[in-house]
């Protein structure tokens, strides 16, 4: 005896429901597996060379992400014994010689299976930019010996270079973007969508030699030189850079120093920076040696000084803001000082304090924070209003602010120029798919419910 016409509906509904819950179920153990198990980690090392010291980043990020916005962590910082590679002009291969211990250091964290495959570069900033203007020659045989020594390694050594200091400045405004996940932002279904441009943040870069202040202005920039354009995952951002060299910190310091020395009677200088009470001799000859010295050097170079604190706040600035040339600005909007354009800053700001040393000396602390003051009220023209969008930071999600992260990301390709195709496409299929089945399954039960119920048997 056949079947009934009821009992045959009945039986397809029900097989259709086992079926279609069955495949809902794979589905779910199929994006629980993407989920939880453990992605292939890879690693990527970058050399930070600054003027006074050099630092050692590794990043660490999973395989399968690469291409998103954010997923790049910080696995160590090491920072090298010694002052920076710069200083090594009588002996370049102690340059090389020095980034071993942070070397040994980073290869002992990264498995050894993927030593090979783990890029590793170093780039150098306002130190050997000094250098190379005063003695290429030595700038770089420095260079050499770096390179040599790096790439006995085991690991990928892509080379060591010199960074514009535009490049410094906008690639420290990639890494802190990139951290806080602002390059770009996905919509429930898998699009990218640019975020809103006020939410990009600036980036303000404190380094030994140099400084950096980056940032999206809210107008078109009219200066070409100091202007890049940035693409990223398929959007345009046209954004307003531009490096000072001599006004990193110890150059500060440096030019500080010489301009009192300068107005003092020798062989006191009295220095209204220095805590009252201070007392210390000062080498004419390491004085003059700095670059960025350009005050004419007395005769004799081996003399030494008396150098005396007076503790004085209102002199101590005034002496700091002869550091700047602010006449050549005056009466402009968009000019910063030194006769540097500048568009009006905009949006919030992270302030990169990049070396990890900070001061070494405790008398240079009250100089070095007037200086920062100056520099972003008077310099950059922070005002009231648009101060409390200064954020002073070290670090974000982990990760240490500078232009390592940046740099890796530029050379790794990491930020795609175009926002890939095929994003996120294969997990919001699952999805998708995942919805529709658990629907089908649920159709395929009310239908032989109200079979059940409604169909009468014969
Ligand atoms: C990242 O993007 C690049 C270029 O668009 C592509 O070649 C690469 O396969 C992508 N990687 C992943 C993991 O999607
Ligand atoms: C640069 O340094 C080299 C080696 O230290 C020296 O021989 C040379 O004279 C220097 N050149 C200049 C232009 O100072
Ligand atoms: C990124 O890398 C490319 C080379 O791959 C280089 O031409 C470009 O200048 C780099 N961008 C920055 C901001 O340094």
């Amino acid at each position: 005896m056949g079947l009934t016409r009821r009992e045959q509906v009945l039986r397809a509904l029900l097989g259709a429901a086992a079926a279609s819950g069955l495949t809902t179920l794979i589905l779910i153990l199929v994006e629980a597996t993407n989920v939880l198990l453990p992605a292939d980690i890879k690693f990527g090392i970058v050399f930070d060379a600054g003027s006074s010291h050099t630092s050692l980043f590794v990043y660490q990020w999973p395989a399968d992400k690469e291409n998103d916005t954010g997923v790049v962590s910080q696995a160590l910082a090491c920072q090298v014994k010694g002052p920076g590679i710069s200083s090594y002009t009588s002996d370049p291969a102690q340059a090389g010689e020095s980034l071993k211990g942070c070397l040994e250091e980073a290869l002992a964290l990264i498995p050894k299976a993927q030593h090979q495959e783990t890029p590793m570069f170093l780039g150098a900033t306002a130190g050997m930019r000094l250098l190379s203007q005063k003695n290429s020659s030595q700038a770089r045989d420095i260079f050499a010996a770096v390179t040599q020594f790096l790439s006995q390694s085991p690991v990928d050594f892509r080379g060591a270079e010199l960074l514009a200091g535009q490049d410094e400045g906008a690639l420290g405004w990639i890494t802190i973007n990139y951290v806080l996940g602002m390059l770009v932002q996905y919509s429930f279904s898998g699009e990218w969508i640019r975020p809103p441009e006020g939410m990009l943040v600036g980036a303000l870069d404190m380094g030994g030699a140099s400084t950096q202040i980056t940032f999206v202005p809210g107008g078109p920039i009219l200066d070409g030189n100091t202007q890049t354009t940035l693409r990223l995952y398929g959007l345009d951002h046209s954004v307003y850079t531009h490096s000072y060299l001599c006004f990193g910190r110890d150059q500060m310091l440096n030019r500080l120093l010489a301009g009192l020395v300068q107005s003092s009677p020798a062989p006191l200088v009295r220095h209204p920076c220095y805590h009252s009470g201070y007392q210390g001799t000062l080498s004419l000859a390491s004085l003059y040696a700095s670059p960025c010295v350009h005050t004419t050097a007395p005769l004799n170079l081996t003399r030494n000084l008396t150098v005396e604190g007076t503790g004085n706040p209102r002199a101590c600035v005034s002496a700091i803001r002869d550091l700047f040339d602010f006449l050549s600005c005056e009466g402009r909007a968009d000019c910063a000082f030194n006769g540097v354009y500048q568009p009006p800053v905009r949006g919030q700001f992270y302030v990169e304090a990049s070396s990890p040393g900070q001061d070494r000396w405790l008398r240079d602390y009250c100089a070095s924070g007037l200086y920062i003051l100056t520099l972003l009220l008077e310099g950059y023209r922070f005002s009231e209003d648009t101060w409390p969008n200064i954020e002073f930071r070290k670090q974000a999600g982990g990760t240490d602010i500078g232009w390592t992260l940046g740099y890796m990301l530029n050379l790794t390709n990491m930020i795609p120029a175009e926002a890939p195709a095929q994003w996120r496409a294969e997990s919001y299929s699952i999805w998708v798919a995942g919805v529709v089945f658990t629907v089908l399954t649920l159709v395929a039960i009310l239908g032989a419910a109200a079979v059940q119920l409604f169909w009468p048997q014969d």
